[in-house]
């Protein structure tokens, strides 16, 4: 313990030595969650997944299955919930699920999400093009979103000995009350004027009927009972082979993420056009969901909607 019998200068030395470690030691720790955040986004440790630009892989034979789970912190009165409780999809192909956030209290709050998948070994092999989870995201009093998250799992986990054995991942999702609240993101770009029917029927008239009918085969399939079937299945039309063997169910998510891009979902689909605008698909997905509601209730579809009771 030499510094006890130094001199005056060298114990204050010492002293301000002490004080940057202690300096040093408090800014890490300010900035850790952040410096965690990054070490687990790099590594995929502890089921963190990976952000990228695009989906640069193409999809494999390899089947998964994605379960989705949400939670709130307590102190945040926000219902958030997935809208699809779980997909099956390929490696490799990407997939478009959402999430709905509401705000239930009178006041304007930003939120952060952390996720994790598990098992965690899948983490780094998740991954995720668009997440309302990568920022800090303000909603309003009372206002509720559906919000898109768009990922892929890439084609290595099947290759991977350590990983081979994995055949369905859960993607979990908490919502905090937000520590750094400023710059935040408004979650009011997600809200569109709810999914419009029959502005559907238009957008179908002008994008999808050159080449579909409800009731008849054309240049493609015919798409008035469509929800709930399975792609690939009217008989008699000549579908591609890719789209026989997709193993899709047409439902509101999976004709979402088909309009978004075809190709995309199924690789060697034929259908030769997408609808980039997140409002146009929604409102023709109701279109689609309206007319096949009314078949299965026995009904022409072209005729009235039945009236209320
Ligand atoms: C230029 C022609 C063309 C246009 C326009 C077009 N489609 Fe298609 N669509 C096709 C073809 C061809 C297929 C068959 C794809 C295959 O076999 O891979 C298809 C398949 C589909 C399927 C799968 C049906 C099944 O039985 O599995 C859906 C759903 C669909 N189209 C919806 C739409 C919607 C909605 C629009 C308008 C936004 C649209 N399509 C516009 C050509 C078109």
């Amino acid at each position: 313990m030499s510094w006890f019998v130094r001199g005056k200068s060298g114990r204050r030395a010492t002293l301000i030595g002490l004080l940057a470690v202690v300096a040093v030691m408090l800014t890490l720790v300010s900035y850790s969650v952040t410096l965690y955040r990054l070490f687990c986004e790099a590594t995929g440790a502890f089921g963190t997944t990976q952000r990228v630009a695009a989906n640069a892989s193409a999809a494999t034979g390899r089947r998964l299955t994605v379960l989705f789970d949400t939670s709130v912190a307590p102190n945040l009165p926000w219902r958030f919930v997935p809208m699809q409780r779980k997909i099956e999809l390929r490696a490799g192909r990407s997939a478009l699920v959402f999430f709905e956030a509401e705000n239930l209290s009178d006041a304007e709050i930003v939120g952060h999400a952390t996720f994790n998948v598990t098992p965690e070994k899948a983490g780094v092999f998740f991954k995720k093009i668009e997440c309302f989870c990568f920022t800090e995201e303000r909603l309003a009093a009372h206002a509720k979103v559906q919000m898109p998250v768009e990922f892929f799992v890439d084609p290595a986990i099947g290759r991977d000995p350590n990983t081979a054995d994995i055949d369905q991942i859960t993607l979990s999702y908490t919502f905090f009350r937000s520590a750094r609240p400023d710059g935040a993101a408004d979650l009011a770009r997600f809200a569109n004027a709810p999914p419009d029917a029959a502005a559907g029927e238009q957008l179908f008239a002008e994008q999808c009927a050159g080449c579909h009918a409800l009731d008849t085969a054309r240049i493609g399939p015919p798409l008035g009972h469509l929800i709930g079937r399975r792609a690939g299945s009217v008989p008699g039309y000549p579908y591609s082979p890719a789209l026989v063997q997709s193993g899709i169910v047409w439902s509101e998510a999976t004709l979402t993420s088909w309009l978004a891009g075809p190709q995309a979902m199924v690789p060697g689909a034929l259908m030769p056009m997408a609808v980039p605008e997140v409002a146009a698909r929604r409102d023709i997905v109701a279109y689609l969901e309206k007319v096949a509601a009314q078949a299965s209730a026995g009904q022409a579809p072209a005729a009235p909607a039945r009236p209320p009771g």
